[in-house]
């Protein structure tokens, strides 16, 4: 199965041919061989939103897995932060239905869990060992890992670790600003586990005019406006090349001609009149698609990258099978395809689901998050990082409890520094609703410190919550905070 994944990693995606990276790919491929000879490496990817971070990532899995390399791929996904080891629990999932995958303690399988998060990360490092042969994990959009899944790759590629595993990793570098916790740990792993770092930069003219002569037999003279026109719009950004060719194509200004042998035209480019950004071009086309199509596809940009069709009805408060025309013409416009289970779709391209997100008006968006977070609430087995995603983003003071549920989950996941980030989102935002914060938020942050070894925030949030039990009255509370204080 996990070979399934990487077959139609090569086959389904569609690779392009790649333009201007000779020297990326070169970088790449000595990182490969060297893991192929058994010495694996960290390779970081990183560059701005539609550069070509992911096609790069993959068209160096596809030649692994060429060579006799298993590829296991792990993505990160647009809610602020995935759930706890959200991307490793994708990943280690491609190597349980192997014939004799290993069994993972919970959350990185569904063994009962670890002692511990050390164990937990040890029981991550033999499952790849046990593999017996090269392999090449692919992280994608580490901008929207949570924290504990960044201290896994960490742990698992630190100097030493010496693993036959060749780590690709792709982060938006823009995205990442001084809270994130990637921030900090892209020096960290440099240091530790020697990580080459690869920026991608915005495609030259070269680049450009062998893209487009690649893709569109021109004459000369037209490739030459072309190239010049695509330069001056999208940037050497190859996204936004793309969607301009596109909107090209279906407005008639790039078209096959009448003549045999295969060749194109150009119209005149004058009167294309194409927005300048590349948000208003992908909104013109889900506009073309009708305004209830288009509305309908800002309800699922409101869920995600990956829309389940029920949650979709739900919010949009339609019946299921209303929404299969919709997916049908929105497949057509190469703007969302079908997961292979059928009841889910994704966006082709984050940027896509950005594109219509960004579209949306603002009060209109929280009101939408506010019933999305409500639709997720209800169902059997809400997942509490998306319902205080989505209460947060609607300024609803529900976030705050939800916040909490995250925290005590990703305590229970050892994911001990996300459990402290989501309690001191959910204290803050409770001083800001003026809601009153529970005694477990100080209790449960205290202990999360304790378990990373913080034991002077421990203690405060301790006594935080021994003050709180004293003011309530509660006796029993009193008791629990005096003996987390040992006193
Ligand atoms: N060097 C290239 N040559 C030709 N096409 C490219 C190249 N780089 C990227 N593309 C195309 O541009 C589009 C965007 O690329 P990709 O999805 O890899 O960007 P990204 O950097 O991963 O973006 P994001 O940060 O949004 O995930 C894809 O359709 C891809 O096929
Ligand atoms: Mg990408």
């Amino acid at each position: 199965m996990a070979d399934t994944a990487a077959q139609s990693l090569l086959h389904d995606v569609r690779l392009p041919l790649l333009v201007g990276r000779d020297r990326e790919l070169a970088a790449l491929r000595t990182a490969l061989a060297a893991t192929l000879a058994g010495r694996g490496s960290l390779v970081l990817i990183g560059g701005e939103a539609g550069i070509g971070k992911t096609v790069l990532a993959k068209v160096l899995l596809a030649e692994g897995v060429e060579c006799g390399a298993l590829a296991l791929v792990g993505q990160c996904y647009d809610l602020s932060e995935t759930p706890p080891y959200g991307p490793w629990v994708e990943l280690f999932e491609q190597l349980a239905v192997e014939p004799d995958g290993p069994s993972l303690p919970a959350p990185l399988g569904i063994n009962s869990p670890a002692s511990d998060g050390m164990a937990l990360f040890a029981r991550a490092r033999d499952a790849l060992v046990a593999v017996r042969r090269p392999i090449a994990v692919f992280l994608d959009d580490l901008q929207w890992a949570d924290a504990a899944s960044l201290e896994l790759l960490r742990y698992l590629t630190r100097r030493g670790a010496s693993l036959p595993v060749l780590f690709l990793a792709t982060y938006r570098a823009s995205e990442l600003t001084r809270r994130h916790p990637l921030y900090g740990l892209l020096p960290l792993l440099v240091r530790e586990s020697d990580a080459l770092r690869i920026p991608l930069r915005p495609l030259d003219l070269r680049s450009v005019t062998r893209l487009v002569a690649d893709r569109y037999p021109l004459p000369e003279i037209d490739a030459a406006r072309l190239v010049a026109y695509l330069d001056r719009r999208a940037e050497g950004n190859p996204f936004f090349i793309g969607e301009l060719l596109h909107a090209l194509e279906e407005g008639g200004l790039l078209l096959p001609s009448d003549e045999v042998g295969g060749a194109w035209e150009l119209g005149d480019l004058a009167r294309a009149r194409l927005p300048s950004l590349v948000r208003q071009v992908i909104d013109g086309r889900a506009a073309r698609l009708g305004e209830e199509v288009r509305d309908l596809l800002a309800v699922a940009a409101i869920l995600g990258q990956v829309v389940p069709l029920g949650l979709w009805a739900a919010l949009a408060e339609v019946e299921e099978e209303a929404l299969l025309p919709v997916v049908e013409a929105a497949f057509d416009a190469r703007l969302i395809e079908v997961a292979d289970d059928g009841a889910s779709v994704r966006f082709v391209h984050a940027l896509v689901r950005e594109a219509l997100y960004e579209g949306i008006a603002p009060t209109r968006r929280r009101a939408w998050h506010q019933r999305a977070g409500e639709v997720q609430a209800a169902i059997a087995q809400p997942d509490p990082d998306v319902a205080a995603y989505h209460f947060q983003r609607a300024g609803d003071a529900r976030a705050v409890m939800w916040l909490a549920h995250a925290g005590s989950r990703a305590r229970a996941l050892y994911a001990p520094q996300s459990a402290v980030d989501h309690f001191t989102r959910a204290l803050e935002l409770a001083r800001q609703f003026r809601v009153a914060p529970s005694l477990s938020m100080y209790r449960e942050r205290g202990l999360a410190h304790e378990t990373l070894g913080e034991f002077d925030p421990a203690q405060a949030n301790q006594e935080a919550a021994l003050a709180l039990a004293r003011s309530m009255g509660d006796r029993k509370a009193e008791w629990q905070a005096t003996l987390d204080l040992g006193q």
